[in-house]
């Protein structure tokens, strides 16, 4: 159809497995390693933390995994999205690339994350337990999974990066909707937390700070467990749905991309959408550049090294071998506050090493800018995370234009600026500001990380 906007799939061509990259890639990533011993860590090690069928998805090596039953239910509510043509920001650039972008705002929590808190809270109902604990940076995880936590009937309690708990009161109360219970972190009710706030009585919190907080109290009761809403390979995993749709979607527009961009907190939208393409690159089938975009103010794949690192901030999570910024890296308060962890998933890190995609960092006014003229055009206001994204889909647009090009861009839309306008906000009002990131202060952060790995 000419002028065609919306590549739409029936619920019947929803994929029924997940893609697992891992055996595809022409080695493996490392393994994560016990903390205190610093040997790989075994299913033992991580049973307090996570249900058994989790754990083996982790450590799988087969290509595919099918999704549940009950699962795929679920994702029957917002799946398969809708992938659109975004001709009217084609249009304003005066490009002649072609931009697609995989919305996954349509959701129920407005992100890419309840493809993962769906199936999270599933196995680890499916074992017995009753009780899950989690972080969450701009909260859009923390509702994820306080809506999979509603359908299982399972309590959760969130606790929410304390700068996105101060910036963005309406996520807070839409995980409280949900049935969620939500502490700003770092908290007192913890001792990671407890250990900041004495140090730093104004923290504004960190993912890692978070993530200590949620893992101390799984670790410590029998009945929870904890739900993680990025970085590790099962959640990359999940959200392969993103990419195995895409590609159909593509595919019935009679295109094939020649750059995928996406941004990158810990890793999970980017993956998902990116690893099936990877998966046709590595066989030959298309050969699209692979991007990821990080913010300027958080950038461990473009500033960080590669090592051996702590996941959280306390130390009580395995130590991941990732692009790092060092645990104790306490980035500037962001509004995309879902990029700004310290680390980035370890099968990325191994992917980037090994030279299959590459990354870009971008300040945030940049972004905002990117996410305004998206809004103006597109209909859609962009998350602050995926403006990154964006951002770097107009880059490469108006290089096009430039070269005449006529590139076909793809991107990940991967969730709604509804509920971050307050940022918005600021950048309308000439509020927002880009700090520059002194490389000291990522010597510093270095300087703490594990000896001996
Ligand atoms: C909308 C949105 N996009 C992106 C991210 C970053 O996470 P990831 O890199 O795992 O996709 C988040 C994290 O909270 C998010 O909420």
């Amino acid at each position: 159809m000419p002028n065609q906007v919306k590549y739409v799939l029936q619920e019947s061509e929803m994929p029924r497995q997940w893609y697992n990259i891992v055996p595809d890639l022409p080695s493996p990533p490392p393994p994560p390693l016990h903390p205190g011993t610093h040997q790989p860590v075994g299913p033992d090690d991580l049973g307090p933390l996570f249900p058994m069928a989790l754990i083996m998805q982790e450590v799988s090596g087969d290509r595919q995994v099918p999704i549940p039953e009950p699962v795929l239910d679920i994702y029957r509510l917002w799946r398969p999205t809708p992938l659109y043509r975004a001709r009217r920001l084609e249009q304003d650039l005066g490009t002649p690339a072609r931009i697609y972008y995989k919305y996954e705002g349509v959701s129920p929590a407005g992100s890419h994350k309840p493809n993962t808190s769906v199936p999270q809270a599933y196995y680890n109902a499916a074992e017995g337990v009753r009780k899950l604990t989690t972080e969450t940076g701009a909260g859009q995880w923390g509702s994820a999974l306080a809506f999979a936590c509603a359908l299982f009937g399972l309590d959760l309690q969130v606790w929410m990066v304390r700068s996105s708990f101060d910036q963005k009161p309406y996520r807070k109360l839409l995980m409280e909707t949900y049935g969620a219970t939500v502490h700003p972190s770092p908290s007192d009710i913890t001792s990671a937390g407890r250990a900041i706030l004495a140090e730093h009585p104004e923290s504004t919190g960190s993912l890692g700070i978070a993530i200590s907080e949620a893992v101390e109290i799984a670790g410590g009761n029998e009945d929870t467990r904890y739900s993680l809403g990025s970085v590790l390979n099962h959640v990359l995993m999940h959200q392969t749905v993103i990419g195995e749709e895409a590609i159909k979607q593509l595919a019935q527009a009679g295109e094939r991309p020649d750059v995928i961009v996406g941004c990158t907190g810990g890793g999970s939208n980017f993956g998902g959408l990116a690893f099936p393409f990877l998966r046709e690159k590595m066989a030959g089938r298309m050969n699209p550049v692979i991007r990821a975009v990080e913010p300027a103010a958080c950038p461990s794949f473009t500033r960080g090294t590669y090592a051996y690192d702590f996941g959280d901030t306390a130390g009580f999570a395995p130590l991941l071998k990732m692009h790092t910024l060092g645990h104790e890296f306490i980035p500037d308060p962001i509004h995309a506050g879902g990029l700004r962890y310290h680390g980035m998933s370890p099968l990325l890190s191994h992917i980037y090493e090994l030279g299959l995609i590459e990354a870009v960092a971008k300040p945030q006014s940049e972004c905002f800018a990117a996410g305004l003229r998206f809004a103006r055009t597109e209909g859609i206001v962009p998350a602050p995370e995926p403006t990154h994204a964006v951002a770097a889909a107009i880059e490469e647009a108006l290089r096009c234009k430039e070269s005449g090009e006529e590139k076909v861009i793809l991107t990940a839309l991967c969730g709604h600026g509804l509920l971050d306008l307050q940022a918005y906000g600021e950048y309308l009002h000439g509020e927002m500001r880009d700090l520059e990131l002194r490389d000291t202060v990522i010597s510093e952060a270095l300087a703490g990380l594990p000896v001996g790995v």
